[in-house]
């Protein structure tokens, strides 16, 4: 008789935010009335920029016409994004990545979740604790976890790396060796960032103990301080261990449009074995491309116009970020996050749960956020704002907090 992947019968729950959304959407049927402002999950309410717009419009034109159309893209992305990603992204800061050793794909979330499909089940993951639940509930479909324990709300065969205020929200080296490291800095749901030297020790810590690490710099684009890293392969070592995501969902909208891409250098390898070939193997079996659209409008994403209407959209999201920080620190919220991340991580009143400020929120105020628990036992006890909402529901929905 078939039977199923069981593993997917030990995830708790559903996905974070699809949790969030059924509770908003009750509520909302519940109060026809009332006007909710979502703060909750990281998606963009700003429109596409100009330069982006007019690539699309370029691009569907071209397929419009026999002699410009286009089918299947190239399996690893086309040649005009790669050189564009490879020169503005890193080699123009000082990276030394080429673009055949880019990978685009339509996003960072399907990245980060299917590139442990190259490894071997036995490896040992270490993740940040609160973390993008993405990463882990990819390696419990995957059978990588091991047993779920409901009271601790942790996996036995994950290795979790507290990042509390007492670390200033930054992972400390394991005790446990793992296999594979999770990072994403500046991070999703902290809001926080890493200095270049304490990313170089997670480097150096990864090429001693043959680990390798994946980075999610999915928010590099909302990075303000100086000797804040934009890539991992700003540090010396990182082409031996470490694999990059980035998406162009936060720095340029695309969550609805859908790009990212993945950079696996060429001498990375798995004790003995080289990843690019796997990762490519795998990318031209299981995917056929972001669309040649899509991929145009990735291209002007670099173009000078397209650069600097993106400039304007981060700062943008950026006087949110300071709206939100500003506001609830002068109703007397302790935060944190919000000067070069998107997201600001504060903690609950009255200890109260995440949950339980979730629906006082909503209720109180008809404002969403994020539950600090969703993201991992040690986000127990906060809660996660996004700056990506409009200027004026994010000044409106800070003053309905401060009025509680
Ligand atoms: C988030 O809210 O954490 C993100 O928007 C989720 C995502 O990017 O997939």
């Amino acid at each position: 008789m078939v039977k199923v992947n069981d593993n997917y019968l030990k995830l708790p729950g559903s996905y974070l935010f699809s949790t969030i959304g059924k509770k908003v959407a009750a509520f909302s049927t519940e109060h026809p009335d009332k006007k909710i402002i979502r703060l909750g999950i990281g998606d963009v309410t700003q429109p596409l920029a100009p330069a982006i717009i007019t690539a699309l419009h370029g691009a569907v034109d071209e397929m419009a016409d026999a002699a410009t159309f286009h089918g299947y893209a190239p399996d690893l992305g086309y040649e005009f994004l790669r050189n564009a990603i490879a020169k503005n992204d890193y080699q123009d800061r000082g990276c030394d990545i080429a673009a055949d050793e880019i990978f685009v794909s339509d996003g960072a979330k399907c990245d980060s979740s299917n590139i442990q499909e190259i490894f071997s089940l036995d490896n040992k993951i270490a993740v940040c604790d609160p973390v993008y639940p993405v990463y882990v509930d990819s390696n419990v479909m995957a059978g990588r976890t091991g047993t779920w324990d409901p009271k601790t709300e942790t996996w036995s065969d994950v290795i979790y790396m507290p990042c509390t205020a007492e670390n200033d929200f930054a992972p400390e080296l394991p005790k446990e060796t793992p296999d594979l490291i999770y990072l994403c800095f500046p991070n999703n749901p902290t809001g926080s960032t890493i200095k270049k030297d304490q990313l170089q020790v997670w480097v150096d810590y990864a090429n001693k103990v043959g680990a390798i690490i994946i980075y999610d710099a999915a928010y590099e684009a909302y990075i303000s301080e100086e000797n804040v890293p934009h890539s991992i392969y700003e540090c010396e070592g990182a082409r031996t261990c470490a694999i990059e995501l980035r998406s162009f969902s936060k720095n340029a909208g695309f969550t609805g449009v859908r790009l990212g891409f993945t950079v696996i250098p060429k001498e990375l390898k798995a004790g003995e074995t080289n990843l690019h070939p796997l990762w490519a193997r795998r990318h031209g079996t299981k995917y056929n491309g972001a669309p040649y659209i899509v991929q145009r409008a990735g291209e002007a994403v670099y173009s000078p116009e397209g650069k600097a209407q993106l400039r304007e959209q981060v700062a943008y999201y950026m006087n949110n970020a300071k709206v939100i920080y500003e506001g609830l620190k002068s109703a007397g919220y302790t935060v944190s996050g919000g000067v070069n991340a998107p997201y600001i991580w504060l903690k609950t009143p009255d200890k109260m749960t995440s949950w339980e400020f979730f629906d006082y929120l909503l209720e109180k105020a008809n404002v969403v956020g994020t539950p600090g628990s969703g993201f991992g036992p040690s986000g127990e006890g906060y809660f996660r704002l996004t700056a990506f909402g409009s200027y004026d529901n994010t000044v409106e929905a800070i003053e309905r907090m401060k009025a509680l």
